[in-house]
């Protein structure tokens, strides 16, 4: 399945609230289309909504009137900031949407027509290098993956969660087509249920043995040695190695830990923010109570009660075993380690 496609100058998301009951691609007519999506969680996953803010800066240069350069770009930083708006903890987001400006910057000698080109061109190559950078996560990733493994993940770093392939599932996706025989265990994530909704149905259409329970039962499973190893994905790691990702990902290195299971994270170096140093630097988006209140519309709190639905929650560096990033595998000291690699691939 693809996340989203580019057709005759609009965007197409695979609507990711009504999966997987309905499966449906909005259309995306300008960039506030694509802003909307992101913030309904219509296309979610830190890649996925890089790339698709890519796209949200083509569709919005292209209605920009004007023949000046500056304005031209004046306007296009203010799209920008609105696309980097609509979700504030993966840095993916504003890592896609500084790219396509710096792109634009760097073009000098170009027309506006030109330039509009150019910003397509460069959201195409984002998606295209987010495919490939997936598949050498994947590649790099898979020799952690015994054969026979039993692997719990966390919500969806699949295909859909990027352009395609997946962070953590590309990692488990890659073992599989080696002809390991891996089986999943998937956490339903609470509260907006990626797991349950997502992985188990991308995993299911690829013949990927997957297993759902509920959040609470992980620990349980240990526990009882049903787990081999933990992969997630991130939405931002900080330059120390500490990995913000989706709420309960903490707890779940926590336990690992515990029971001495290998907890890894699988993420393309883009992810990386070198200019924090903490995970506690990482701003933590909180979303809606209604995510908590209300099961389909239907209210199941309390009236007035008070809620915390923080969106995603930060492990830090000791927790993690390794970090699986589309340059290679890298391990302790992650503050080294990351810019060491990272200094490679420049
Ligand atoms: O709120 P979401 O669904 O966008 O959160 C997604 C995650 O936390 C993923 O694990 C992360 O973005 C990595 S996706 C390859």
């Amino acid at each position: 399945m693809r996340s989203m496609y580019w057709e005759d100058g609009r965007l197409y998301i695979l609507d990711q609230v009504r999966l997987p009951l309905e499966v449906e691609y909005i259309v995306c007519q300008d960039y506030q289309d694509v802003a909307g999506a992101i913030s309904q969680m219509k296309v979610r996953g830190a890649p996925a909504i890089g790339a698709a803010a890519a796209y949200g800066m083509a569709l919005g240069a292209s209605t920009v009137n004007t023949g000046s350069r500056d304005v031209f770009l004046e306007e296009l930083e203010k799209i920008g900031r609105e696309l980097i708006g609509t979700r504030p903890t993966a840095v993916n987001l504003q890592w896609a949407v500084n790219r396509v400006l710096d792109r634009v910057r760097a073009a000098t000698d170009k027309e506006i027509a030109a330039l509009k080109e150019l910003v397509l061109q460069e959201a195409d190559t984002i998606f295209l290098e987010d495919i490939a950078s997936n598949q050498k996560m994947g590649a790099y990733g898979e020799s952690l993956v015994p054969d026979g493994a039993r692997i719990l993940t966390h919500c969806n770093a699949g295909a859909l969660a990027t352009a395609g392939f997946g962070t953590a599932l590309g990692v488990i996706r890659a073992a599989h087509q080696k002809g390991k025989k891996v089986h999943v265990y998937a956490g339903e994530t609470r509260p907006f249920m990626q797991g349950t909704r997502l992985t188990t149905w991308e995993l299911m259409s690829d013949g990927i043995p997957v297993t759902l329970l509920a959040d609470s039962m992980a620990g349980y499973l240990m526990a009882k040695g049903g787990v081999d190893l933990v992969i997630v994905g991130a939405d931002r790691i900080a330059g120390n190695g500490d990995v913000a990702n989706k709420i309960g990902t903490y707890s779940l290195a926590v336990l690992a830990k515990s029971h001495q299971i290998p907890f890894y994270v699988a993420a393309p170096l883009s992810t990386v923010d070198f200019s924090l140093l903490s995970g506690d630097d990482i701003p933590i988006e909180e979303r809606a109570a209604e995510e908590l209140t209300h099961f389909r519309g239907k209210r199941i709190a309390p009236e007035g009660v008070d809620v915390w639905n923080p969106a995603f929650d930060v492990t830090p560096h000791r927790f993690i075993d390794a970090i699986i990033t589309d340059a290679g595998v890298v391990r302790p000291p992650y503050l080294d380690n990351l810019k060491q690699v990272a200094a490679k691939e420049d």
